[in-house]
C-alpha cells in the first residue's frame, strides 16, 4: 500500500519543478504503438533509456512488447533485477569491468543480448563469456550513416562471419538505428531516407543468408520512423522510445496524419517573479529542463501564449506573447524539450489521473549511465 504524502493531491499543489505523467495518455501511447507494430507483423522492443523507469518498462512488456532496449550496462542491471528478462543493450560494451557486469546479467537471463561493431570487442566478449560459462547473444551493429557506432553496411557480413566462429557468442542478426533520421522535419524526406537505409539493410541481410549466417533479428527504428520502418520487410523489431511520453522535439516534426502521439509527460513549474513587462520568471531552469533541441512548449494554463527560455540553473523565462499574464504562484505546465535527459534529472515521476496524483514512480535507472 502506497503512503506517499503527495497521493491524492491536485498536481497543481505539488512542489515544483516536478514531472507529471498523465496515466491515461501514457497507456494510450503504449497501446497504440503496440497495436501498430504488432499489426505490421513485427515485435516492439521499446527503448527504456527514454524513461529509465521500471514501472513504465513493465507496462510496455505487459502490453505485449518483446522486452526492452537499454543503452548502458547500469540500465540493463536494473531491468534484469526488476524482472525484465529480455533486454538488448544497444551500445557496444567495451571496458573489461563492464563486460563482466554484462555477463553477470546474461547469467541471470539467457535472453540478454549485446551489439558489437568490431572484431576486437567481439573477441573480448567471447573470451569473457566462455570463461563465465555463458553464450552471449549478439547483433552486428550497423552504422546507417550517423557515424556514432556500428560498421558500414558493406563490412557487416565480414564481421558477422568472424563473430559466428567465436565460441562464447551466438550471432542473432543485426541492429541498425538511424538516429540522424528520426527528427528530419519533412515526413516525405524522412520516409525517403529511411527507405534508402532499409534497402541497404536488405542487401546486408541477403549477404547473411547467402553465407548461412543467422539473420533472425533486425532491430531498429525510433519514434520518428516507426510507422515508415514497419512497412519495410527488413526490420523484425522496432526500438522506439520517446513515443511513450513525447517531447517538444518530436511535436515539432511533421507526422503522417493520425500517427502522432500525445504528450503524456509534462513539467510543472511555478512563477516566482513577475516584475518585468515582457516576461515572468519560473522555477525551472537548466537543472530541471535539459537544454537540447526545440524549446519546451507551454501546454497549460490554456490561453497562455508564452515561450520558454532557459534563464540559468534554477530559472526559466516565460516570454509573454499574448494578453494573459501569470502571477507569482501560478503553475505552468510545459512539454519538455528532450524527454530522455530531462527525466534523468528527476528521482520520481508523479502519476496523475484527472489532475490528481494517483501514484509516484521512481526513476530507478536514473544516473545508471555506467
Ligand atoms: C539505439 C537506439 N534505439 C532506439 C532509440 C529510440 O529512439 P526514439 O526515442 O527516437 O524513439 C534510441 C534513442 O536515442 C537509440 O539510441
Amino acid at each position: 500500500m502506497l503512503t506517499h504524502p503527495e497521493l491524492g493531491k491536485s498536481i497543481y499543489d505539488l512542489a515544483t519543478p516536478c514531472l507529471v505523467v498523465d496515466e491515461d495518455v501514457l497507456r494510450e501511447n503504449i497501446a497504440r504503438m503496440q497495436a501498430r507494430v504488432s499489426g505490421a507483423g513485427k515485435e516492439l522492443r521499446p527503448h527504456a533509456k527514454t524513461h529509465r523507469c521500471l514501472s513504465i518498462a513493465r507496462m510496455q512488456v505487459e502490453a505485449g512488447s518483446r522486452g526492452v532496449c537499454v543503452a548502458t550496462v547500469g540500465e540493463a542491471e536494473v531491468c534484469v533485477e526488476g524482472g525484465i528478462d529480455d533486454v538488448l543493450v544497444t551500445s557496444p560494451v567495451v571496458p573489461p569491468g563492464k563486460i563482466d557486469r554484462l555477463l553477470a546479467c546474461a547469467k541471470k537471463t539467457p535472453r540478454l543480448a549485446a551489439v558489437v561493431d568490431s572484431a576486437a570487442n567481439a573477441s573480448a566478449l567471447s573470451r569473457a563469456a566462455a570463461a563465465a560459462g555463458v553464450r552471449l547473444s549478439v547483433l552486428i551493429d550497423i552504422d546507417p550513416g550517423l557515424g556514432r557506432t556500428g560498421v558500414p553496411f558493406d563490412r557487416a557480413a565480414a564481421l558477422a562471419e568472424e563473430v559466428d566462429r567465436m565460441k562464447g557468442l551466438s550471432l542473432r542478426g543485426v541492429q541498425c538505428y538511424a538516429g540522424h533520421l528520426q527528427h528530419v522535419h519533412s515526413y516525405e524526406e524522412r520516409r525517403r531516407a529511411c527507405r534508402e537505409t532499409a534497402e541497404r539493410l536488405e542487401e546486408v541481410l541477403d549477404a547473411f543468408r547467402r553465407a548461412g549466417l543467422c539473420a533472425e533479428v533486425c532491430s531498429g527504428g525510433g519514434t520518428g520512423s516507426h510507422w515508415i520502418d514497419c512497412g519495410f520487410p527488413a526490420f523484425t523489431e522496432i526500438q522506439a522510445g520517446s513515443y511513450v511520453v513525447m517531447d517538444a522535439e518530436y511535436l515539432a516534426v511533421e507526422w503522417k496524419e493520425g500517427t502522432r502521439f500525445a504528450p503524456s509527460l509534462t513539467l510543472l513549474t511555478t512563477v516566482v517573479s513577475a516584475n518585468r513587462g515582457g516576461w515572468v520568471t519560473v522555477d525551472a531552469g537548466l537543472k530541471s529542463v535539459y537544454h537540447h533541441g526545440a524549446p519546451p512548449r507551454v501546454l497549460r494554463p490554456c490561453g497562455l501564449e508564452a515561450e520558454y527560455e532557459w534563464f540559468g540553473d534554477e530559472h526559466g523565462k516565460l516570454l509573454l506573447r499574448g494578453r494573459k499574464r501569470p502571477a507569482p504562484g501560478d503553475v505552468v505546465e510545459l512539454v519538455v524539450s528532450h524527454c530522455d535527459p530531462t527525466i534523468n534529472l528527476f528521482d520520481e515521476i508523479f502519476v496523475a489521473r484527472d489532475g490528481r496524483v494517483v501514484d509516484v514512480w521512481r526513476v530507478e535507472m536514473r544516473g545508471r549511465s555506467r
